[in-house]
């Protein structure tokens, strides 16, 4: 070994080792233990990956009406729960047979502003306090981009540099948070074939990486409405499964229809009630139903 080889391996192992002490550090003030099997896939993201980890405020998130831990409003994780339950038995369950990309779910929606963000951000929280369940949550609304603004974040490298062969490997946009299996690919930086890229070989390559990389993970992308963004059915044709928001009392039901008789077939369609009208400053209403292959 070079001198060289052996200060990049000392260095190497020293990253590993303030990794894993940040790790530990944000495990004990999430009052639990760290996870301890780390696989071949992680490696491969951490030492390929000395990017800055996504810091998450407890407080402020929670202070929003998002999940962050066990200790989170409880009304709040119940109603995530039936959702995810379905998702998890979908994707890796008896369901997951006869569904292409079970892994691979999109939220989207009729129109803009009916709490895409929000349930895709609750959803993927909800999945991550399961201690055996890693979930990545994909910002694929590439036009209207919020994670980064709602979790705080600055703006990085993410998919649309992914998607314009900027960055080759997938794992350079993947980042790590605060909570150890919650994974994050941001949008990148606007650009003006944004919509478009979502329809490119070169993302249809990403999701079968996504599925076939990591077949144990849930990825979530938060994408665009359906109803007049051509490229979202193209992306539905890529996942195994899609939640479609729908804003109580705003949302038309024949929007809804005519949204969902976009989407494949194949996909197992579920619909989240969102902003219900029982919804108070205590409950924001969630609620799941109407899974099944086509809204009618
Ligand atoms: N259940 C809810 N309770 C309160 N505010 C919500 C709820 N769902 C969404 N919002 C708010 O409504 C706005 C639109 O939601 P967002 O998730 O950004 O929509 P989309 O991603 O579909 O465009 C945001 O300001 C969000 O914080
Ligand atoms: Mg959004």
């Amino acid at each position: 070994m070079s001198t060289i080889e052996k200060a990049l391996a000392k260095q190497k192992a020293q990253e590993k080792i303030t990794e894993k002490n940040k790790l530990t550090e944000h495990a004990k003030a999430r009052d639990e233990q760290p996870v301890q099997h780390t696989t071949q896939k992680d490696s491969i993201e951490k030492s390929s990956n000395p990017k800055q980890a996504i810091m998450l405020n407890k407080e402020s998130l929670e202070a929003r009406g998002f999940l962050y831990d066990a200790t989170s409003r409880r009304i709040t994780q119940e109603e995530f729960r039936s959702i995810k339950r379905k998702l998890i038995n979908n994707a890796f369950g008896a369901g997951a047979k006869s569904l292409h990309h079970s892994n691979l779910i999109m939220i989207t929606s009729s129109n803009p502003n009916e709490g895409k963000t929000f349930v895709s951000i609750n959803l993927a929280l909800s999945i991550a306090l399961e201690q055996d369940k890693t979930v990545l949550l994909v910002d694929a609304d590439v036009l209207r981009p919020s994670i980064n603004r709602e979790l705080e974040f600055d703006a990085r490298n993410g998919l649309v540099e992914y998607l314009l062969s900027e960055v080759s490997d997938v794992s350079d946009i993947i980042y790590s948070t605060t909570i150890s299996n919650f994974k994050i690919i941001p949008a990148g930086k606007p650009h003006e074939l944004t919509n478009e890229l979502l329809a490119s070989d070169r993302m249809a390559a990403l999701a079968s990486e996504l599925a076939e990389r990591y077949p144990d993970r849930i990825v979530i992308f938060d994408c665009p409405p359906i109803l007049g963004v051509t490229e979202t059915p193209v992306l539905a044709n890529l996942m195994g499964q899609a939640i479609v928001v729908v804003e109580e009392s705003k949302t038309k039901i024949d929007d809804v229809k005519r949204a969902t008789n976009q989407l494949n077939e194949n996909l197992a369609i579920g619909l989240v009630m969102n902003k219900t009208l029982k919804s108070t400053k205590d409950t924001y209403g969630y609620y799941g139903y109407g899974y099944g292959k086509k809204i009618r």
